[in-house]
């Protein structure tokens, strides 16, 4: 019976579908408990307290510390291991995940050379063939560009990915293609970033497709709604301090991300997708 309550648990406050909270995954993927005050349904903040309690001298990964030179696999086949690592003074003791190294290509006189890739391996092959051949048969067409066989597909979309196989049928949710929701553990990837005190931008949020990061440089600030009141918890960015409904003004990039403080304690960040991708 535990077993199904953790899993009400955690459906309740990490999945949108269920309970129409729109809660970014971070803070449970942090180890955040969610707090629910006087709200059953959603979680009104989270008690990131073992963030400042925990042993800041080792890594940590769901749950569990691990000490210098200690290794954990990195969940995305274009990663290699991560290795806790201390990065000094900025970043303290974070998680360094490699990227696989697929610079590695072939020129072959006479032929042309491109790689064409799989979702099961980091790295495409190499596949030539000569000019005055015909081309590879497959090909496919997405937004007026045309691609070979294996080749990885513009979709302009964070978090789909598509590669040009005999059976993509022109949609990005139809085969050849695949969501990677799920690849991007903030734990492992981001950690250096939120303890440098930035805050994760997701290009949507459902479902949750994390995007890429913000973080203070100096010059930003907190912008107060009218309306708005003093929060019993906050929300922090950098050196910032945010009551609940206050957002965030950054010059980096003002018009494209726009940062809430809606359920402290970090910012909740969404990206405007009218600015197309970084
Ligand atoms: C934190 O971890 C380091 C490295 O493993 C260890 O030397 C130190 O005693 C730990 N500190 C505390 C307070 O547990
Ligand atoms: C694709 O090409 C057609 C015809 O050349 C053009 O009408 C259309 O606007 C193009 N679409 C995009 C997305 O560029
Ligand atoms: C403040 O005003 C905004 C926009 O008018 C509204 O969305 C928000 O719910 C208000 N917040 C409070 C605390 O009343």
């Amino acid at each position: 019976m535990w077993c199904f309550y953790l899993l009400c648990v955690f459906l309740a406050t990490v999945s949108t579908g269920t309970c129409q909270c729109e809660i970014p995954k971070h803070h449970t993927e942090i180890g955040c408990q969610p707090v629910h005050d006087d709200d059953p349904e959603c979680p009104t903040r989270f008690d990131c307290d073992h963030l400042t309690t925990r042993n800041s001298s080792k890594c940590h990964y769901k749950g569990i510390s691990y000490d210098l030179g200690e290794q954990v696999y990195a969940e995305d086949i274009c990663l290699d291991a991560c290795t806790c690592t201390d990065y000094g003074f900025d970043y303290g003791v974070n998680w360094h995940c490699p990227s696989v190294d697929c610079s590695l290509g072939t020129t072959i006189a006479g032929y042309e050379c491109y790689k064409q890739h799989s979702f099961d391996r980091c790295c495409g092959e190499n596949f030539c063939y000569a000019p005055d051949e015909e081309l590879p048969v497959v090909q496919c067409e997405y937004n007026n560009v045309t691609y070979l066989h294996g080749q990885h597909i513009e979709t302009g979309v964070p978090c789909v990915k598509c590669i040009c196989e005999p059976e993509f049928d022109g949609t990005l949710d139809g085969p050849g293609c695949t969501t990677t929701y799920d690849r991007h553990s903030i734990e492992l990837h981001g950690s250096t970033l939120i303890s440098a005190g930035c805050a994760p931008i997701y290009y949507d949020i459902s479902p949750q497709c994390l995007y890429t990061y913000i973080c203070p440089v100096g010059g930003e600030y907190v912008v107060t709604p009218d309306n708005s009141t003093e929060s019993d918890y906050k929300c922090t960015f950098g050196d910032l301090t945010f009551n609940v409904g206050e957002k965030l003004f950054t010059w980096a990039i003002s018009e494209c991300a726009e940062c809430t403080c809606s359920t402290p304690t970090l910012l909740t960040c969404l990206w405007n997708t009218e600015c197309g991708t970084l």
